[in-house]
């Protein structure tokens, strides 16, 4: 190569940092996780909406909250060169579907079960099942007070594990943080139970003695755990109504059958939430062991301009659910059910009818494009995982036939089918 021809070679680009690419091999594990998902939010009611990625920034200041780190540190926010107006790559789903609610009166008639997924932007820092792009499955109740919808979610997700083989791979955590007047005086009892210790809180946490003291219980920070642990519990400070609610949803869960454990320490990183808040966790994963968290967030309407509307809903990260099903050696089988190799003109008008006939029955099947000697074409048909190669050279053509080799299973013989018996031939093969 010249130097100038080495000058104008351009560099090859790379994805943005802790966004991911998901290749056909992982797809579709991925395509399984979402249709299996879509079938179990189904059979409860929930109905798929979809919503802009981009929203204004201050949609998720509001909501989501000022001190959390979401807010503070995380987002992917940019001016609009046009407008000049603030916008955000959307953190989350909740906040969009709020939006999307009061914007189109949704709720005015009646409560909605509603539910999607796609991508989500935060500036973390990458490592495993932690992503800069990640993607949720989000459902949402609106305009549902009582705790058998917090139930129902949770109940949802467990027969959701069950349909994916994770059951016994993940465990169900539930707090209440109580009505905003119960924290505002937990607020209290842990400032006053924190300032003492100041010296030996971490930056963040001296931080958030003054913004929102209970974000120092969610610290991973290992030297502050002894003191977080003595602290206060919100669960001992719950107004009348916060309890009632909380003994309502261990009251269904039982009923349900579902095993779970009481954490006192679950308050979740987002501010909109009240009463109710669960996780799904998983020790399979490292640090990122949530592969689920939600709870209540009754106040949210109202604080971004809708009437009082209460609501709850969760949202499970894609990306550790496929972590989690890799770990338990599951795969998603997309192999083709035929491989139709072809070598001639004539053969090749005949593979091309013979695809789209076979198609029209049902069967997933790869034409062999762009020629080659058959050995060749026989290699690709193997790559692609199809169960049969179906071969037609000069012989099958003049024969109206097709040669039927097995790629995967041993001990049967290749065998000639008259093309116009293949569909019949490939039912009773199939069934
Ligand atoms: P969240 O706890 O921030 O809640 O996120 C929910 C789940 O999304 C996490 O448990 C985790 O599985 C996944 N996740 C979060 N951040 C990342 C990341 N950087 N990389 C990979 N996965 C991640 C919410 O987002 C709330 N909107 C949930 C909700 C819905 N609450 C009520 N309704």
């Amino acid at each position: 190569m010249t130097d100038a021809a080495k000058n104008t070679t351009p560099t090859a680009l790379q994805a943005v940092r802790g966004m991911n690419d998901i290749l056909p091999d992982d797809a579709p594990l991925w395509l399984h996780l979402e249709d299996t998902a879509r079938r179990v939010f189904e059979q409860y009611g929930y109905r798929f909406l979809r919503m802009p990625i981009v929203e204004p920034t201050p949609l998720f200041v509001r909501s989501i909250g000022e001190a959390t780190d979401v807010v503070e540190k995380e987002m992917y926010t940019f001016e609009d060169k046009l407008s000049g107006e603030s916008l955000t790559l959307r953190p989350e789903a909740t906040a969009g579907i709020v939006r999307a609610a009061i914007q189109h009166s949704l709720t005015y008639e009646r409560p909605q079960r509603v539910w999607t997924h796609g991508a989500m932007f935060r500036h973390e820092r990458p490592q495993k099942g932690r992503y800069r792009q990640f993607h949720q499955l989000d459902v949402e109740a609106l305009g549902f007070a009582g705790p058998d919808v917090d139930a129902e979610q949770i109940v949802l997700l467990a027969r959701l594990w069950k349909a994916l083989g994770l059951e016994s791979s993940v465990t169900l955590k539930i707090n209440s943080i109580g009505d905003p007047a119960d924290r505002r005086a937990y607020r209290e009892t842990l400032a006053a139970y924190f300032s003492p210790h100041f010296n030996a809180l971490d930056d963040d946490s001296k931080r958030r003695l003054s913004t929102n003291p209970l974000r120092i219980l969610d610290s991973k920070n290992p030297e502050m755990q002894s003191i977080i642990e003595n602290a206060p519990r919100m669960l001992e400070q719950l107004g009348a109504d916060a309890r009632a609610h909380f003994d309502g949803l261990r009251r269904w869960l039982d009923s349900a059958g579902l095993v779970y454990e009481i954490d006192t320490r679950l308050v979740r990183g987002l501010d909109y939430y009240n009463r109710s808040v669960f996780e799904w966790v998983t020790d399979r994963l490292g640090a990122q062991g949530t592969v689920a968290g939600g709870g209540r967030y009754d106040g949210l309407f109202e604080s971004l301009g809708g009437k009082p509307t209460p609501a709850c809903g969760f949202a499970a990260g894609m990306e550790r659910l496929v972590l989690l099903l890799k770990e338990n050696g599951q795969n998603a089988d997309s192999a083709p059910l035929a491989y139709l190799v072809h070598q001639s003109d004539a053969a090749a008008a005949l593979a091309w009818r013979l695809a789209e006939t076979l198609r029209d029955a049902g069967h997933d099947v790869v034409l062999h494009a762009g020629g080659g000697s058959m050995k060749s074409q026989m290699k690709k048909a193997d790559a692609s995982g199809a169960r049969f190669a179906l071969i037609l050279a000069e012989d099958e053509v003049r024969d109206g036939a097709v040669t039927v080799k097995w790629l995967r299973e041993t001990g049967q013989t290749q065998q000639t089918v008259p093309i116009d018996g293949l569909i019949a031939w490939l039912a009773a093969i199939t069934i």
